[in-house]
């Protein structure tokens, strides 16, 4: 019995003038789950994540949310949705503590004046839902958080917004042993609340700790999705590399590409 997808896209294409970064690519995010997203630089991992949060508009394709079909034009519209995007380090203002950072634009009121009692307390309720416990206090500056913890509250300010789908783009590219297995607790916990998590690592470890699928795009294709219980790190990496690993991923290249490489190869003496 598969589970309805939270997010599904299908058949996406988008390119930059003449330049076609996603051909055809499909991928689905379910509920409960944590889906990684993989690929080599240059894949096109960070230009679907843009299609998904409305910073890019699609060229052709199609989205669904919840089973029905969707419009992203705007990351409005991703927010409506309940789409989040974490990203490495633009995601909190370093001048701001933690209470503010989680409620930045969309500020508690009472009357004229800001309501901080209520957001602290709805900041500190959702930190401890996520149990995390080593931020000391809800008013200390961004700034003097460490990288692990500065990731915790980005990805605590997403919960926070009733968010359905979280999405983080490598975010334990900067961090120590100790805070990237903290992140991926996290991680793992926003799923377990049942929320669906798209993750993009190059980290075959992370991912392997964390997902329950792995989605590997290969030149800006989506070579397969796959359980993560089904495939062995080297099958994941042959994927990345090489676009396929035994039966699974792209269909080996056709002849008439050998030909055209045939014809590519012009003779020297140019200069
Ligand atoms: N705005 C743009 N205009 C033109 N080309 C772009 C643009 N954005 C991305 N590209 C190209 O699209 C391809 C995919 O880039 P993208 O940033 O999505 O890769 P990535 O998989 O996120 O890589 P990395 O692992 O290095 O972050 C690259 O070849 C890149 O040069
Ligand atoms: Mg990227």
């Amino acid at each position: 019995m598969a589970a309805t997808p939270l997010l599904e896209l299908k058949g996406i294409n988008k390119g930059f003038g003449p330049v076609q970064v996603l051909h055809d690519v499909s991928i689905a995010v379910y509920p409960g789950e944590v889906t990684a997203l993989v690929g080599d630089n240059g894949a096109g991992k960070s230009t679907l994540v843009k299609c998904i949060s409305g910073i890019y508009t699609i060229d052709s394709g199609s989205i669904s949310f919840g089973g029905n079909p969707v419009t992203i034009h705007s990351p409005r519209d991703a927010a409506a949705l309940g789409i989040e995007v974490v990203y490495q380090d633009l995601a909190l203002a370093d001048n701001l503590d933690i209470v503010q950072n989680m409620f930045l634009g969309r500020e508690k009121k009472k009357g004229i004046v800001l309501d901080e009692a209520t957001m602290e307390q709805m900041a500190g309720d959702t930190l401890a839902s996520l149990s995390v416990r080593t931020v000391k206090s809800l008013r200390q500056l961004v700034a003097s958080l460490s990288g692990g913890q500065r990731q915790t509250v980005a990805i605590a300010k997403a919960v926070l917004w009733n968010s359905k789908v979280v999405i983080l783009d490598e975010p334990t590219a900067a961090l120590g042993v100790a805070q990237t297995a903290q992140v991926l607790e996290l991680v793992r916990r926003l799923a377990d609340n049942g929320l669906g998590v798209l993750i993009i690592s190059h980290n075959m470890n992370d991912v392997f700790a964390v997902s329950d699928h792995i989605a590997t795009l290969y030149l800006g294709r989506m070579a397969a999705q796959v359980k993560t219980t089904d495939v062995t790190h080297a099958q994941v990496v042959e994927l990345i590399t090489s676009g396929r690993s035994g039966d699974m991923g792209l269909p080996p290249e056709k002849p008439a590409e050998f030909a055209d490489a045939a014809i590519d190869i012009t003779p020297g003496g140019e200069k």
